[in-house]
């Protein structure tokens, strides 16, 4: 019978995070389960630092409200952790077993992970060490396998969306080329979803990578049609064909996690443009907004239906899998389907060889509509 239950939320934050908590802990009262949040997701769970979950409190009039109550923890790797000795010197440590050790203590029948791959990577391991695991797939990148959609990308397609209408209004009135950089990592999906909702020209993507004398005759075409501006969504993890993905900086965020911090490519793109167009270019670089604020609708739908389902799951006995929606369905899958090859307990998840990471196939129908209605992608 289970009893008491705790959720963590893991990763960059999304609109969505309170959406999914407030259902766990709905549906969880509604059964006569004891809810908890870890605060700051796996580092919570480490230091052992959790708060009671109730609708009385915390969990309710929270659909609407962006970030999450229980903080996150970003890139925090419990199997592989970078600890200070006495002497000041620093080495990396599996320090699963504590965390192991402070779920039993506490009583927790089941832990709910919010988060991307990286978390659902993690949770994968902990339950191999035998913890029962439940995750629930989080990240505006959209890119966790095994599930059609996660929650925090329709809202970051949203706000996405939002600049690409208003950079037609001042790239039309100026005759200029407008750049929108969106992030999204190794996967183009915001980049591909929001060129088409916004009614962009070009969207650039990590999975194809791009011939700049292709954006350019797209560009003058228009031109020569009389559309004397472009509207061009890049992806931060797009590249030109034989060239690199462009990163800001390295992350410091330990060993065994995806230190990598792209961003940048926009600006050798209008770089490029402005050479062999000779057309004024100017970039925006979309960033955080896409993350923080309120929920879409269809965000807080989908975050309901995977709390719900989680919790619903975790009643009947059903651990170790990872909420989807397949094929329109509400529905489950075992984590080991989630990690793929990378089975190695504490191996960094990311865009490693080993690596599940869900990106755009050219047989989607996003790139079908695309190219159908005259969006470049640049090949
Ligand atoms: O994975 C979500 C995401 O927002 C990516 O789209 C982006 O590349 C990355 O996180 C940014 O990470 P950080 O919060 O460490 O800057």
């Amino acid at each position: 019978m289970l009893k008491k239950v705790a959720i963590l939320a893991n990763g960059g934050d999304v609109a969505g995070f309170n959406a999914v908590i407030r259902a766990i802990v709905k549906t969880a009262e509604n059964n006569g389960v004891q809810c908890f949040g870890y605060i700051d997701g796996y580092k919570g769970l480490l230091e052992n630092n959790y708060v009671e979950l109730t609708t009385v409190d915390k969990a309710s009039g929270i659909i609407y409200k962006g970030g999450s109550i229980i903080g996150s923890s970003i890139n925090t790797n419990v199997f592989n952790y970078k600890v200070k000795n006495p002497d000041g010197t620093e080495e990396y440590k599996d320090l699963s077993e504590q965390c192991i050790q402070n779920v039993k203590e506490a009583g927790f029948d089941c832990i709910f992970a919010l988060g991307g791959d990286g978390t659902q990577k993690s949770a994968r391991d902990f339950s191999v060490r035998g913890l029962n695991v439940i995750g629930i797939p989080k990240t505006i990148d959209n890119d966790v396998v095994g599930t059609d959609i996660t929650f925090g990308y329709n809202t970051a397609v949203s706000v996405a969306t939002e600049a690409i209408d208003r950079l037609h209004t001042t790239g039309a009135t100026h005759h200029r080329i407008m750049i929108l950089e969106v992030m999204g990592r190794y996967a183009g999906w915001i980049a591909l979803e929001s060129a088409i909702s916004g009614g962009g020209d070009v969207a650039l993507i990590p999975e194809i990578p791009y011939d700049i004398n292709k954006v350019v005759n797209k560009i003058n075409g228009r031109k020569k049609r009389g559309k004397a501006f472009s509207v061009i969504v890049v992806a931060e993890g797009a590249c030109p064909i034989g060239g690199e993905m462009v990163t800001k900086k390295t992350r410091q965020n330990g060993s065994g996690v995806d230190n990598t911090k792209l961003g940048g490519i926009s600006e050798k793109l209008a770089d490029d443009l402005e050479e062999l167009t000779g057309m004024e270019t100017r970039v925006t670089i979309l960033g955080y907004v896409q993350r923080g604020g309120t929920p879409t609708a269809f965000d807080r739908v989908l975050s309901t239906k995977y709390g719900a389902k989680a919790m619903q799951l975790a009643l009947e006995g059903t651990f170790n899998v990872l909420v989807v929606i397949k094929d329109g369905k509400l529905d489950y899958i075992s984590l080991e389907d989630v990690v793929g090859r990378n089975t190695e307990i504490g191996a960094a998840s990311g865009n490693t060889e080993n690596s599940s990471l869900r990106k755009v196939d050219f047989n989607n129908d996003l790139v079908k509509t695309a190219r159908s209605i005259g969006i470049s992608l640049g090949d």
